[in-house]
């Protein structure tokens, strides 16, 4: 172990290897608290070449490695287990934006930067990088490689991994692979980018990636619309499309029990609507400069929903301070669920069509595991992402640690059954590693295995995270 010591001191600096426990405490936990390990080390290399010295001293020890981002991640995927033997590889260090080119439409960065920060270099360029997500002031760009994240852009943009077109790469032996072409079209072989892509730290270290860009879209029509069942949503979310085309950008759902946490913990959170509704919807339409007609597209869309009795009440944004205040309300629900006692956080995907009975059913069935436990519902309707995270019983978050395997079950089981995906973009971590082995085929599992044991035979890249236990 001190050899490995000096050898990490060597490639990084003495500076960029913590050891002492309070240097360490905050790479060992999670944003949820709820995931803590222990680590060797905490490592934070500056270049793709410390990176890969890092990894190859590791290698040559058998010392399993943990990449690391901006830590926001909400399955436990970058912490450590609680043996003390792994080395936690930080990226934060590594955020230099290495080039844009506004016509090809690319961005080039380190894995570490900051996703605000790739979208305001975007910015600067008069071009979108359009990935949003609510932990994007902290989060990585690498991270959200690594766990291919969605977010509230995913409608129009799609999941990360149409967002990319090559990475740089540090691999188990230390050997660098750089993809960083930015051509659209490369049909030499097996897609080596996209099997990088939601490997969560499994398979290497993402240390730079070639992004795409989009065209600046600084015009937006922004609704809050009371609707009365999932199913009513879905039906606005036709004639959301309907009407708004390509310039539909999010459509957003929380129930009430999410708008209460946000109106009572959320500092300065207002409920612009005057009476309470059982669902919500945030719906956007997003354009150019020239696209002048986006709020009168978005009332009429609005008037039809109403006559049709999809939709309740609006408020309609009109000013950018009011779109923020919108905004807010559906971005600030993960923040204040923590507040309100212990959670247990379900990312789910249904097929669009089976939302509404789905989510009429799985209330009354959690009811009959754990009387008074409070589903706050929210999430990605236009994709058919719920988050369906549960808040213990008022009181009686012992009772919610308690029930939590049999509440994940009937949970994961009906999912199952509408052929739905236990994990729509958070990844398996290390909290659902196991329950994806109960809900994929032997064959998936295989090749799953197969996969890694090609790229990390020794088993030393984030053991334990994404890949089934035998
Ligand atoms: P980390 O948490 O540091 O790591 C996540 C995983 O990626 C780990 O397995 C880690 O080992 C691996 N990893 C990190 N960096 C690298 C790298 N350079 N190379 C290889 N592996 C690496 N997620 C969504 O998809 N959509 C959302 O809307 C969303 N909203 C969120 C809102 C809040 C308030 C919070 C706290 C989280 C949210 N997340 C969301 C989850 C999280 O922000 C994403 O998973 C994000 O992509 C993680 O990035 P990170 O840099 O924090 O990664
Ligand atoms: C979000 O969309 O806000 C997050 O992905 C959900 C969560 O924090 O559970
Ligand atoms: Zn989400």
């Amino acid at each position: 172990m001190t050899d490995l010591l000096e050898r990490l001191r060597t490639a990084v600096g003495d500076a960029h290897v913590l050891t002492e426990p309070a240097d360490v405490a905050a790479y060992v936990v999670d944003w949820t608290g709820v995931h803590e390990g222990r680590a060797l080390a905490v490592v934070r290399p500056g270049s793709t070449a410390e990176v890969a010295a890092v990894v190859r001293a590791c290698a040559e020890t058998r010392t399993p490695v943990v990449p690391q981002g901006g830590n926001t991640g909400l399955v436990g995927g970058g912490v450590p287990d609680a043996s003390g033997t792994a080395v936690v590889l930080s990226l934060g260090r590594m955020r230099s934006v290495r080039d844009v080119d506004p016509v090809a439409g690319t961005i080039t960065v380190d894995a570490g930067v900051v996703l605000a920060d790739v979208q305001a270099a975007a910015e600067q360029a008069g071009r979108l990088f359009p990935m949003s997500l609510g932990s994007e002031g902290s989060c990585t760009i690498g991270g959200n490689l690594a766990t291919n994240a969605g977010g509230t852009a995913v409608l129009r943009y799609g999941m990360t991994r149409e967002l990319v077109l090559g990475l740089e790469v540090v691999l188990p032996d230390g050997r660098v692979w750089d993809g960083l072409r930015g051509l659209r079209k490369d049909n030499t072989g097996y897609d080596l980018t996209q099997l990088f892509v939601g490997s969560e730290g499994t398979l290497g270290v993402i240390t730079g990636a070639i992004l795409r860009l989009f065209p600046a879209t600084p015009r937006h029509a922004t609704a809050w619309v009371a609707v009365p069942s999932v199913g009513a949503a879905v039906s606005l979310l036709g004639t959301a499309q309907q009407h708004g085309g390509v310039h539909l950008s999010t459509f957003e759902i929380a129930n009430r029990q999410a708008i209460d946490l946000v109106l009572a913990h959320l500092p300065g959170a207002v409920d612009p609507l005057a009476e309470p509704s059982d669902w919500y919807v945030l719906v956007e339409l997003a354009g150019s400069a020239s696209d002048e007609g986006l709020d009168t597209t978005l009332e009429a869309l609005l008037g039809e929903a109403v006559d049709a009795g999809t939709a309740t009440d609006a408020a309609i944004a009109g000013s950018p301070a009011q779109r923020s205040a919108l905004w807010s309300l559906r971005e600030g629900i993960s923040e204040v669920q923590k507040v309100e006692g212990a959670t247990l956080k379900h990312d789910v995907t249904l097929p669009i069509a089976d939302l509404a009975d789905w989510t009429e059913a799985m209330g009354p069935r959690l009811q009959e595991v754990l009387p008074g436990v409070r589903p706050v519902t929210y999430g990605h309707v236009g994709d058919g992402n719920l988050h369906y995270n549960l808040n213990a019983p008022v009181g009686r978050d012992d009772d919610l640690r308690a029930a939590a395997g049999d509440l994940t079950a009937a949970i994961y089981d009906a999912v199952a059954a509408a052929h739905g995906s236990i994990s729509a973009e958070h990844g398996l971590g290390r909290t659902k590693a196991a329950a994806a082995a109960a809900y994929k085929s032997d064959v998936e599992v295989d090749l799953m295995r197969a996969v890694k044991q090609a790229l990390d035979p020794a088993g030393l890249m984030n053991p334990g995270a994404v890949v089934p236990p035998a």
